[in-house]
Protein backbone atom coordinates (compact mmCIF):
# COMPACT_ATOMS: atom_id res chain seq x y z
CA UNK A 1 0.00 0.00 0.00
CA UNK A 2 1.71 3.35 -1.14
CA UNK A 3 1.71 5.74 1.93
CA UNK A 4 -1.13 8.59 2.18
CA UNK A 5 -0.11 12.41 2.81
CA UNK A 6 -0.04 13.46 5.78
CA UNK A 7 -2.83 15.23 5.37
CA UNK A 8 -5.26 12.29 5.51
CA UNK A 9 -8.17 12.73 7.91
CA UNK A 10 -6.81 11.03 11.40
CA UNK A 11 -9.61 10.10 13.45
CA UNK A 12 -10.92 6.83 16.08
CA UNK A 13 -13.04 3.92 14.51
CA UNK A 14 -13.63 2.33 17.16
CA UNK A 15 -15.13 -1.24 17.29
CA UNK A 16 -12.67 -1.57 13.85
CA UNK A 17 -12.33 -5.40 14.55
CA UNK A 18 -16.27 -6.25 14.54
CA UNK A 19 -17.49 -7.49 10.76
CA UNK A 20 -19.13 -3.79 10.11
CA UNK A 21 -15.81 -1.96 11.36
CA UNK A 22 -13.91 -3.82 9.03
CA UNK A 23 -15.81 -2.25 6.05
CA UNK A 24 -15.65 0.63 7.28
CA UNK A 25 -12.00 0.86 7.98
CA UNK A 26 -11.56 -0.82 4.72
CA UNK A 27 -13.19 2.14 3.12
CA UNK A 28 -11.95 4.98 4.79
CA UNK A 29 -8.48 3.40 3.63
CA UNK A 30 -9.68 3.78 0.31
CA UNK A 31 -10.61 7.37 0.96
CA UNK A 32 -7.42 8.26 1.65
CA UNK A 33 -7.84 8.54 5.61
CA UNK A 34 -5.77 6.96 8.48
CA UNK A 35 -8.40 6.28 11.64
CA UNK A 36 -6.95 5.17 14.97
CA UNK A 37 -8.42 1.50 14.77
CA UNK A 38 -9.44 0.93 18.55
CA UNK A 39 -11.45 -1.38 20.73
CA UNK A 40 -11.30 -3.69 23.54
CA UNK A 41 -9.11 -6.58 22.44
CA UNK A 42 -5.51 -5.80 20.84
CA UNK A 43 -5.44 -9.44 19.54
CA UNK A 44 -8.56 -8.62 17.46
CA UNK A 45 -7.07 -5.38 15.87
CA UNK A 46 -3.45 -5.73 15.51
CA UNK A 47 -4.23 -8.14 12.37
CA UNK A 48 -6.23 -5.25 10.59
CA UNK A 49 -4.11 -2.56 11.61
CA UNK A 50 -1.18 -4.71 10.38
CA UNK A 51 -2.51 -5.37 7.12
CA UNK A 52 -4.39 -1.69 6.55
CA UNK A 53 -0.89 0.15 7.81
CA UNK A 54 -2.86 2.08 10.59
CA UNK A 55 -2.20 2.82 14.44
CA UNK A 56 -4.33 0.68 17.16
CA UNK A 57 -5.65 1.79 20.22
CA UNK A 58 -6.58 -0.95 22.89
CA UNK A 59 -8.95 -0.03 25.32
CA UNK A 60 -12.18 -0.82 26.84
CA UNK A 61 -15.32 1.66 27.47
CA UNK A 62 -15.50 0.77 31.14
CA UNK A 63 -11.69 2.79 30.98
CA UNK A 64 -12.64 6.65 30.90
CA UNK A 65 -9.31 7.85 31.46
CA UNK A 66 -7.59 5.54 29.02
CA UNK A 67 -10.55 6.01 26.44
CA UNK A 68 -10.00 9.64 27.22
CA UNK A 69 -6.15 9.54 26.29
CA UNK A 70 -6.79 7.37 23.40
CA UNK A 71 -8.44 10.29 22.22
CA UNK A 72 -6.02 12.96 22.78
CA UNK A 73 -5.60 14.89 19.45
CA UNK A 74 -8.14 13.45 17.56
CA UNK A 75 -11.12 15.36 16.55
CA UNK A 76 -13.75 12.56 15.90
CA UNK A 77 -14.97 9.25 17.00
CA UNK A 78 -17.30 7.01 14.58
CA UNK A 79 -18.62 4.17 16.82
CA UNK A 80 -19.16 1.05 15.46
CA UNK A 81 -19.13 -1.17 18.66
CA UNK A 82 -22.84 -2.61 19.21
CA UNK A 83 -25.34 -3.16 20.50
CA UNK A 84 -25.04 0.58 21.48
CA UNK A 85 -27.61 0.39 23.67
CA UNK A 86 -24.71 -1.26 26.28
CA UNK A 87 -22.05 0.77 24.84
CA UNK A 88 -23.25 4.18 23.25
CA UNK A 89 -22.74 6.06 26.41
CA UNK A 90 -19.88 5.84 28.04
CA UNK A 91 -17.82 7.03 24.10
CA UNK A 92 -20.82 9.76 24.02
CA UNK A 93 -19.24 10.79 27.37
CA UNK A 94 -15.37 10.50 26.24
CA UNK A 95 -16.11 12.35 23.48
CA UNK A 96 -17.99 15.11 25.17
CA UNK A 97 -14.98 15.41 28.41
CA UNK A 98 -12.51 15.53 24.60
CA UNK A 99 -14.36 17.85 22.26
CA UNK A 100 -14.29 15.00 20.09
CA UNK A 101 -17.30 14.53 17.41
CA UNK A 102 -19.16 11.54 18.18
CA UNK A 103 -21.21 9.45 15.18
CA UNK A 104 -22.36 5.97 15.53
CA UNK A 105 -23.88 3.37 12.92
CA UNK A 106 -26.56 2.14 15.67
CA UNK A 107 -30.09 1.69 14.33
CA UNK A 108 -31.68 0.99 18.30
CA UNK A 109 -34.42 3.86 19.30
CA UNK A 110 -33.60 3.86 23.26
CA UNK A 111 -29.83 5.23 21.81
CA UNK A 112 -31.39 7.60 19.32
CA UNK A 113 -32.94 8.99 22.44
CA UNK A 114 -30.28 9.17 24.80
CA UNK A 115 -28.25 11.18 21.72
CA UNK A 116 -30.44 13.72 21.86
CA UNK A 117 -30.68 13.95 25.36
CA UNK A 118 -27.15 15.32 24.90
CA UNK A 119 -28.08 18.32 22.70
CA UNK A 120 -27.37 21.00 25.04
CA UNK A 121 -24.16 19.52 26.47
CA UNK A 122 -22.60 18.97 22.78
CA UNK A 123 -23.58 22.35 22.00
CA UNK A 124 -21.80 23.74 25.06
CA UNK A 125 -18.78 21.64 24.08
CA UNK A 126 -19.06 22.99 20.27
CA UNK A 127 -18.74 19.09 19.04
CA UNK A 128 -21.52 17.08 16.71
CA UNK A 129 -22.97 14.28 18.63
CA UNK A 130 -24.87 12.27 15.44
CA UNK A 131 -26.14 8.09 15.64
CA UNK A 132 -27.41 6.24 12.91
CA UNK A 133 -24.77 7.23 10.03
CA UNK A 134 -25.14 3.83 8.39
CA UNK A 135 -28.16 2.02 6.05
CA UNK A 136 -30.06 2.58 9.33
CA UNK A 137 -30.74 5.59 8.84
CA UNK A 138 -29.38 7.92 6.30
CA UNK A 139 -31.14 6.63 3.23
CA UNK A 140 -34.60 6.81 5.16
CA UNK A 141 -33.50 9.78 6.91
CA UNK A 142 -32.70 11.99 3.52
CA UNK A 143 -36.16 10.55 1.78
CA UNK A 144 -38.16 11.62 4.73
CA UNK A 145 -36.52 15.03 4.50
CA UNK A 146 -37.10 15.13 0.50
CA UNK A 147 -40.69 14.16 0.60
CA UNK A 148 -41.52 16.48 3.61
CA UNK A 149 -39.64 19.58 1.50
CA UNK A 150 -42.09 18.90 -0.91
CA UNK A 151 -45.01 18.97 1.43
CA UNK A 152 -44.87 21.60 3.35
CA UNK A 153 -47.25 21.19 6.64
CA UNK A 154 -47.23 17.46 6.32
CA UNK A 155 -48.50 16.08 9.18
CA UNK A 156 -47.73 12.28 8.28
CA UNK A 157 -44.63 10.81 6.96
CA UNK A 158 -44.04 6.89 5.87
CA UNK A 159 -41.26 5.42 5.27
CA UNK A 160 -40.73 1.44 4.07
CA UNK A 161 -37.84 -0.33 3.29
CA UNK A 162 -37.06 -3.77 1.12
CA UNK A 163 -33.75 -5.33 3.15
CA UNK A 164 -32.42 -8.45 0.66
CA UNK A 165 -29.34 -10.47 2.34
CA UNK A 166 -28.78 -11.52 5.60
CA UNK A 167 -27.63 -9.35 9.03
CA UNK A 168 -24.33 -9.59 10.14
CA UNK A 169 -23.90 -10.96 14.06
CA UNK A 170 -23.85 -7.91 15.40
CA UNK A 171 -27.11 -6.93 14.24
CA UNK A 172 -28.49 -9.69 14.94
CA UNK A 173 -27.58 -9.54 18.39
CA UNK A 174 -28.65 -6.02 18.57
CA UNK A 175 -32.44 -6.91 17.36
CA UNK A 176 -32.54 -9.31 20.26
CA UNK A 177 -31.66 -6.33 22.84
CA UNK A 178 -34.62 -4.81 20.75
CA UNK A 179 -37.30 -7.42 21.07
CA UNK A 180 -38.66 -6.76 24.52
CA UNK A 181 -39.90 -3.40 23.66
CA UNK A 182 -41.85 -4.04 20.67
CA UNK A 183 -43.19 -2.17 17.67
CA UNK A 184 -43.24 1.49 18.00
CA UNK A 185 -45.00 4.01 15.65
CA UNK A 186 -44.96 7.75 16.03
CA UNK A 187 -48.17 9.35 16.45
CA UNK A 188 -48.62 12.96 18.18
CA UNK A 189 -45.07 13.71 18.28
CA UNK A 190 -45.18 11.11 20.63
CA UNK A 191 -43.38 7.39 20.53
CA UNK A 192 -46.33 4.61 20.93
CA UNK A 193 -46.13 1.13 21.50
CA UNK A 194 -48.10 -0.94 18.66
CA UNK A 195 -48.44 -4.17 18.25
CA UNK A 196 -45.97 -5.95 15.68
CA UNK A 197 -47.54 -8.09 12.75
CA UNK A 198 -50.65 -5.15 12.74
CA UNK A 199 -51.41 -2.63 10.13
CA UNK A 200 -49.83 -4.66 7.10
CA UNK A 201 -50.18 -2.52 3.85
CA UNK A 202 -49.32 -2.99 -0.05
CA UNK A 203 -46.54 -0.54 -1.10
CA UNK A 204 -45.46 -0.58 -5.06
CA UNK A 205 -41.52 -0.36 -5.05
CA UNK A 206 -39.51 0.00 -8.27
CA UNK A 207 -39.75 -3.29 -9.23
CA UNK A 208 -42.90 -5.18 -7.71
CA UNK A 209 -45.68 -4.31 -5.04
CA UNK A 210 -44.86 -5.78 -1.98
CA UNK A 211 -46.74 -6.70 1.56
CA UNK A 212 -45.36 -3.99 4.19
CA UNK A 213 -45.16 -4.45 8.25
CA UNK A 214 -44.76 -1.50 10.49
CA UNK A 215 -41.10 -1.98 12.32
CA UNK A 216 -39.71 0.32 15.11
CA UNK A 217 -37.24 1.15 12.53
CA UNK A 218 -34.66 4.31 14.11
CA UNK A 219 -36.45 7.00 11.64
CA UNK A 220 -39.36 7.30 14.41
CA UNK A 221 -36.83 9.30 16.38
CA UNK A 222 -34.67 11.08 13.51
CA UNK A 223 -37.50 11.31 11.02
CA UNK A 224 -39.36 13.64 13.58
CA UNK A 225 -35.92 15.87 14.56
CA UNK A 226 -35.50 16.43 11.00
CA UNK A 227 -38.82 17.08 9.73
CA UNK A 228 -40.83 18.15 12.66
CA UNK A 229 -43.71 15.51 10.98
CA UNK A 230 -45.67 14.51 14.50
CA UNK A 231 -46.86 11.22 12.82
CA UNK A 232 -44.35 8.56 11.59
CA UNK A 233 -44.54 4.79 10.53
CA UNK A 234 -41.43 2.66 9.32
CA UNK A 235 -41.96 -0.06 7.57
CA UNK A 236 -40.35 -3.26 6.39
CA UNK A 237 -41.38 -5.93 3.82
CA UNK A 238 -41.82 -9.17 4.61
CA UNK A 239 -43.43 -11.65 2.97
CA UNK A 240 -47.33 -11.58 3.55
CA UNK A 241 -47.25 -15.11 5.26
CA UNK A 242 -44.61 -14.43 7.26
CA UNK A 243 -46.02 -10.82 8.31
CA UNK A 244 -49.38 -12.75 9.90
CA UNK A 245 -47.27 -15.35 11.54
CA UNK A 246 -45.24 -12.20 13.63
CA UNK A 247 -48.01 -10.92 14.98
CA UNK A 248 -48.76 -14.40 16.58
CA UNK A 249 -45.27 -15.41 17.45
CA UNK A 250 -43.92 -11.86 18.51
CA UNK A 251 -45.61 -11.65 22.18
CA UNK A 252 -43.96 -15.10 22.39
CA UNK A 253 -40.71 -14.08 21.81
CA UNK A 254 -40.76 -11.06 23.81
CA UNK A 255 -41.28 -12.57 27.05
CA UNK A 256 -38.82 -15.14 26.24
CA UNK A 257 -36.30 -12.49 24.92
CA UNK A 258 -37.31 -10.03 28.77
CA UNK A 259 -35.70 -13.32 30.26
CA UNK A 260 -31.42 -13.02 30.31
CA UNK A 261 -30.74 -16.08 30.42
CA UNK A 262 -32.52 -17.23 27.10
CA UNK A 263 -30.97 -13.90 25.59
CA UNK A 264 -27.53 -14.93 26.56
CA UNK A 265 -28.27 -17.96 25.13
CA UNK A 266 -29.39 -16.48 21.57
CA UNK A 267 -26.09 -14.74 21.54
CA UNK A 268 -24.24 -17.41 22.43
CA UNK A 269 -26.16 -19.35 19.44
CA UNK A 270 -25.66 -16.01 17.51
CA UNK A 271 -21.90 -15.38 17.69
CA UNK A 272 -21.26 -19.67 16.45
CA UNK A 273 -23.50 -19.90 13.94
CA UNK A 274 -23.66 -16.18 12.43
CA UNK A 275 -21.78 -15.04 9.62
CA UNK A 276 -21.89 -11.67 7.96
CA UNK A 277 -22.68 -11.11 4.10
CA UNK A 278 -19.30 -12.22 2.20
CA UNK A 279 -18.17 -9.85 -0.82
CA UNK A 280 -20.32 -11.26 -3.16
CA UNK A 281 -23.80 -11.08 -1.59
CA UNK A 282 -22.82 -7.76 -0.77
CA UNK A 283 -22.01 -6.74 -4.69
CA UNK A 284 -25.26 -8.38 -5.48
CA UNK A 285 -28.15 -7.84 -3.16
CA UNK A 286 -29.50 -4.59 -3.56
CA UNK A 287 -32.10 -2.38 -1.29
CA UNK A 288 -34.57 0.06 -1.42
CA UNK A 289 -36.54 2.75 0.31
CA UNK A 290 -39.94 4.25 -0.72
CA UNK A 291 -41.50 7.61 0.99
CA UNK A 292 -44.71 9.20 1.64
CA UNK A 293 -45.19 12.49 3.12
CA UNK A 294 -49.15 13.60 3.45
CA UNK A 295 -50.88 16.94 4.66
CA UNK A 296 -54.00 17.44 5.82
CA UNK A 297 -55.69 19.25 3.02
CA UNK A 298 -54.24 16.24 0.89
CA UNK A 299 -51.17 17.16 -0.76
CA UNK A 300 -49.07 14.94 -0.98
CA UNK A 301 -45.40 13.76 -2.01
CA UNK A 302 -43.90 9.94 -2.97
CA UNK A 303 -39.98 8.98 -4.03
CA UNK A 304 -38.18 5.80 -4.07
CA UNK A 305 -34.71 5.30 -3.43
CA UNK A 306 -32.45 2.35 -5.06
CA UNK A 307 -29.25 1.55 -3.53
CA UNK A 308 -26.69 -0.50 -2.44
CA UNK A 309 -27.04 -3.72 -0.01
CA UNK A 310 -26.81 -2.59 3.67
CA UNK A 311 -23.46 -3.17 4.72
CA UNK A 312 -21.79 -1.97 2.11
CA UNK A 313 -23.79 1.05 1.69
CA UNK A 314 -23.16 1.42 6.03
CA UNK A 315 -19.07 1.38 4.83
CA UNK A 316 -19.27 4.06 2.52
CA UNK A 317 -22.19 6.50 4.63
CA UNK A 318 -20.17 6.67 7.62
CA UNK A 319 -16.79 7.79 5.97
CA UNK A 320 -18.84 9.91 4.17
CA UNK A 321 -20.60 11.24 7.25
CA UNK A 322 -17.02 11.43 8.95
CA UNK A 323 -15.88 13.78 5.92
CA UNK A 324 -18.81 15.92 6.24
CA UNK A 325 -18.39 16.48 9.64
CA UNK A 326 -14.82 17.42 9.85
CA UNK A 327 -15.60 19.66 6.82
CA UNK A 328 -18.50 20.99 8.22
CA UNK A 329 -17.94 21.12 12.33
CA UNK A 330 -21.71 21.15 13.08
CA UNK A 331 -23.04 21.27 16.89
CA UNK A 332 -25.37 19.95 18.83
CA UNK A 333 -27.01 16.61 18.46
CA UNK A 334 -28.08 16.05 14.99
CA UNK A 335 -29.23 13.91 12.44
CA UNK A 336 -27.70 12.97 9.20
CA UNK A 337 -30.23 14.71 6.63
CA UNK A 338 -30.86 17.20 9.03
CA UNK A 339 -27.30 18.30 8.67
CA UNK A 340 -26.40 17.45 5.30
CA UNK A 341 -29.47 17.66 3.33
CA UNK A 342 -31.75 15.49 1.66
CA UNK A 343 -29.07 14.90 -1.13
CA UNK A 344 -26.68 13.23 0.75
CA UNK A 345 -27.26 10.08 -0.37
CA UNK A 346 -26.89 10.36 -4.01
CA UNK A 347 -23.30 10.99 -3.04
CA UNK A 348 -22.61 7.26 -2.24
CA UNK A 349 -22.74 5.37 -5.28
CA UNK A 350 -25.46 3.04 -6.61
CA UNK A 351 -27.96 5.00 -4.90
CA UNK A 352 -30.61 6.43 -7.65
CA UNK A 353 -33.56 8.38 -6.52
CA UNK A 354 -37.10 8.87 -8.40
CA UNK A 355 -40.30 11.22 -8.14
CA UNK A 356 -42.09 8.64 -10.07
CA UNK A 357 -42.50 5.17 -11.16
CA UNK A 358 -40.99 3.93 -14.39
N1 LIG B 1 -27.00 1.33 11.12
C1 LIG B 1 -26.74 0.32 10.36
O1 LIG B 1 -27.25 0.26 9.28
C2 LIG B 1 -25.80 -0.73 10.80
C3 LIG B 1 -25.05 -1.45 9.86
C4 LIG B 1 -24.15 -2.39 10.32
C5 LIG B 1 -24.02 -2.64 11.68
N2 LIG B 1 -24.78 -1.92 12.55
C6 LIG B 1 -24.65 -2.13 13.99
O2 LIG B 1 -23.29 -2.04 14.33
C7 LIG B 1 -23.00 -2.91 15.42
C8 LIG B 1 -21.84 -3.80 15.07
O3 LIG B 1 -22.23 -4.67 14.05
P1 LIG B 1 -21.22 -5.76 13.49
O4 LIG B 1 -21.90 -6.43 12.40
O5 LIG B 1 -19.91 -5.11 13.20
O6 LIG B 1 -21.07 -6.69 14.78
P2 LIG B 1 -19.86 -7.60 15.28
O7 LIG B 1 -19.16 -8.21 14.13
O8 LIG B 1 -20.44 -8.47 16.32
O9 LIG B 1 -18.86 -6.57 15.95
C9 LIG B 1 -19.17 -5.91 17.13
C10 LIG B 1 -17.96 -5.11 17.58
O10 LIG B 1 -18.34 -4.39 18.74
C11 LIG B 1 -17.41 -4.71 19.80
N3 LIG B 1 -18.09 -4.66 21.07
C12 LIG B 1 -19.28 -5.20 21.41
N4 LIG B 1 -19.57 -4.94 22.69
C13 LIG B 1 -18.55 -4.21 23.17
C14 LIG B 1 -18.27 -3.63 24.43
N5 LIG B 1 -19.10 -3.76 25.46
N6 LIG B 1 -17.12 -2.94 24.58
C15 LIG B 1 -16.25 -2.80 23.56
N7 LIG B 1 -16.45 -3.33 22.33
C16 LIG B 1 -17.60 -4.02 22.15
C17 LIG B 1 -16.92 -6.10 19.46
O11 LIG B 1 -15.70 -6.33 20.13
P3 LIG B 1 -15.25 -7.83 20.52
O12 LIG B 1 -14.92 -8.51 19.23
O13 LIG B 1 -14.10 -7.61 21.41
O14 LIG B 1 -16.45 -8.47 21.18
C18 LIG B 1 -16.77 -5.98 17.94
O15 LIG B 1 -15.60 -5.29 17.60
C19 LIG B 1 -24.31 -3.65 15.71
O16 LIG B 1 -24.95 -3.00 16.77
C20 LIG B 1 -25.10 -3.50 14.42
O17 LIG B 1 -26.48 -3.54 14.63
C21 LIG B 1 -25.65 -0.99 12.14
Amino acid sequence: MSAPPSSAPRWMLYGASGYTGQLIAEEAVRRGHRPVLAGRSREKLAPLAERLGLELAAVGLEEMRGLVSALEGLPLVLHAAGPFIRTSESMVQACLATRAHYLDITGEIPVFENTFHHDAEARARGIALMSGVGFDVVPTDCMARYVAERVPGAHELDLAIVFSGQASPGTAKSMLEQVPSGGRVRRGGALLPWPMGKGLRRVRFTDAERTVAPIPWGDLVTAWHTTGIPNITTYMALPRAAARVVRFTYPLLQRALSVEAIRHGAERLIESRMHGPNETARNEHHTQIWAEARAPDGRRAQAWLELPEGYAFTAVAAVRAVEEVLARKPQGALTPAGTFGADFVLSIPGCRRLDALP
